[in-house]
Parts: C-alpha cells; sequence; structure tokens
C-alpha cells in the first residue's frame, strides 16, 4: 500500500482563492526530494479556524490513515494563528522536539524564527508536524528535522 501524507495549508486568504496554495507545492516539491518509495497526498486548504482544521486532521488520520500530516501557517502570535492548538487538542502525544529544531535552524536565517509556535504531536499512528506559511520557511524547516520522520512513523506505526 502507497503512504499516504497530508497537507493542510492553514490560511484565511488562501482559503478564500486570494492566494494560491504555494505552501502545499513547496510541501509537495520538497517530499519529492526525500521520498523514495511510493506515495500519494491528500490536501486541504483551511481557514484559520481551530474546529475546521482539527476535523480536518481527524479526517486525514483516522478516515484517510494518512501516516504523515504536515500543516503550514498559523504557527505565529497574531489572534487567528490556532494551528498549533488544534494539533495540541488532537494528539495524544507531543513531540516538542521537532518544533525546539526547527526554531532553532530557522534562527540561522530569520531573527522572527522565534514568533513560530510550531510543534509536532502524535494521533494514534499519525505524525502531525506544524510548519510556518512561508515557503522559504517550509523549506528550512523540513530540511531540519526530516531524517527523523521516517524513524518518528516506524515507531508508532
Ligand atoms: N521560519 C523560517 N525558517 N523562515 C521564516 O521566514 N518566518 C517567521 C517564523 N518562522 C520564518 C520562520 C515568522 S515572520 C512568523 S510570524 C512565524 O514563523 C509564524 O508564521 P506563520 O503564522 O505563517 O505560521
Amino acid at each position: 500500500m502507497k503512504a499516504k501524507i497530508g497537507i493542510i495549508n492553514v490560511s484565511d486568504r488562501a482559503s478564500q482563492g486570494v492566494y494560491e496554495d504555494i505552501p502545499g507545492k513547496a510541501i509537495v516539491e520538497t517530499l519529492k526530494e526525500y521520498l523514495i518509495s511510493e506515495w500519494e497526498s491528500e490536501y486541504q486548504v483551511l481557514p484559520d479556524e481551530q474546529h475546521l482544521l482539527e476535523d480536518a486532521l481527524r479526517f486525514m488520520a483516522d478516515e484517510q490513515e494518512c501516516c504523515l500530516i504536515i500543516t503550514s501557517g498559523g504557527t505565529g502570535p497574531a489572534p487567528r494563528d490556532v494551528t498549533p492548538e488544534a494539533t495540541e487538542a488532537v494528539c495524544q502525544k507531543m513531540m516538542p522536539g521537532f518544533g525546539e529544531l526547527m526554531r532553532q535552524e530557522s534562527l540561522k536565517f530569520v531573527p522572527t524564527a522565534i514568533l513560530s509556535r510550531q510543534t509536532a504531536g502524535i494521533r494514534n499512528k499519525t505524525l502531525i508536524l506544524n510548519l510556518p506559511g512561508k515557503p522559504k520557511a517550509i523549506r528550512e524547516c523540513l530540511d531540519a528535522v526530516f531524517p527523523a520522520i521516517p524513524y518518528c512513523i516506524d515507531l508508532i506505526g
């Protein structure tokens, strides 16, 4: 069976069609470089609404059986940034090391990296990983943590 990876772009404006889903494409392009076995992706573009994001995370984990879900956006300090809260609400276990490493690496590129509350967690057999919304940040963060992802999925599967 092909591995399934869920990709959720959390952005009020992208969900209204104001922006193209550039983060979603950036995630796929980066994953193509890392993954050698066959995989398929499930996509959603959602507004920054915690309950919608929680529903999507549960659906991708429980119904679509994604082994990995990557979100982009909604990790900052603004009132509508609720991606880490939604992630925590649906996970049984948090994996703070992912956020710590991504922030540490991101600080080499931008001082504003401390503004991201990005984290990761586990819902049953699914690893959920938050990335900031900027396409450049997606690459920088995935490069930092990708080596740990397949091993983590193996351990929970
Ligand atoms: N991390 C990296 N690697 N590169 C970036 O450009 N931008 C920061 C931070 N992390 C950034 C980054 C900024 S400006 C913000 S506000 C936060 O991520 C949150 O971004 P988000 O709300 O799009 O998730």
